[in-house]
């Protein structure tokens, strides 16, 4: 991680309080594409409702973030929302992703290209690998994230070679962003 990231994200998460101003897409990828998985790995997951939401619907939720403020964020929330969550924080840019396996790893706003094969190598045969990131075409509507975290067309199913794609789209989504989406399946 550069020196500095930790904090930048802890004030973003301080700032923005209940997380990132965009409704995620992730928790309806999820649920519509679930038969019966239940410990799920929400990578960079922050302070944001989705692992609130997950957790909600009988997932044993784990989120590993690099931000103990977005972390405490979801921590409260969870309380608050009356489920249990596990939080870890880790600086995936220099640590490991927390030990599996998993039956479902998910990741929304987060596009680090060189974890694909640890998520990969980190789930259950059988198990979903589900991603939400915006696209280079949000940049036609919007200034932010820039493109180094926007997916190039196509590229999570690059990304996701050797998995079973059981959905990909890209579009403009609700929440007005043009986002990729990905449910793949490793094989059994
Ligand atoms: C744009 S936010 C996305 C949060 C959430 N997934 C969502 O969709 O609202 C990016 C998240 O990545 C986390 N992050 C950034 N760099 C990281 C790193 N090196 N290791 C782990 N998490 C990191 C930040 O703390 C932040 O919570």
């Amino acid at each position: 991680m550069a020196a500095g990231d930790q904090q930048r994200w802890n004030d973003k998460w301080s700032d923005h309080g209940v997380g990132t101003t965009h409704q995620s897409s992730l928790v309806g990828l999820v649920t519509d594409h679930i038969a019966g998985q239940r410990k799920l790995l929400d990578i960079a997951g922050g302070g944001s409702s989705d692992s609130i939401e997950l957790a909600r619907q009988w997932f044993d939720v784990t989120v590993v973030d690099v931000s103990d403020v977005g972390l405490s964020i979801a921590r409260d929330n969870a309380l608050m929302a009356g489920v249990e969550i596990k939080t870890i924080e880790t600086d995936l840019d220099a640590e490991p992703l927390p030990v599996g396996p998993w039956d479902v790893i998910t990741t929304a706003n987060f596009l680090k290209r060189d974890l694909f094969p640890a998520m990969v190598d980190a789930l259950v045969p059988g198990g979903l690998l589900i991603v939400v990131v915006a696209t280079v075409v949000n940049l036609e509507r919007h200034d932010k994230p820039g493109r180094p975290f926007l997916a190039e067309p196509a590229e999570l199913l690059r990304l996701a070679e050797g998995l079973e794609i059981v959905h990909h789209s890209e579009g403009w989504r609700a929440s007005e962003r043009h986002e990729a989406h990905l449910v793949a399946r490793k094989p059994g």
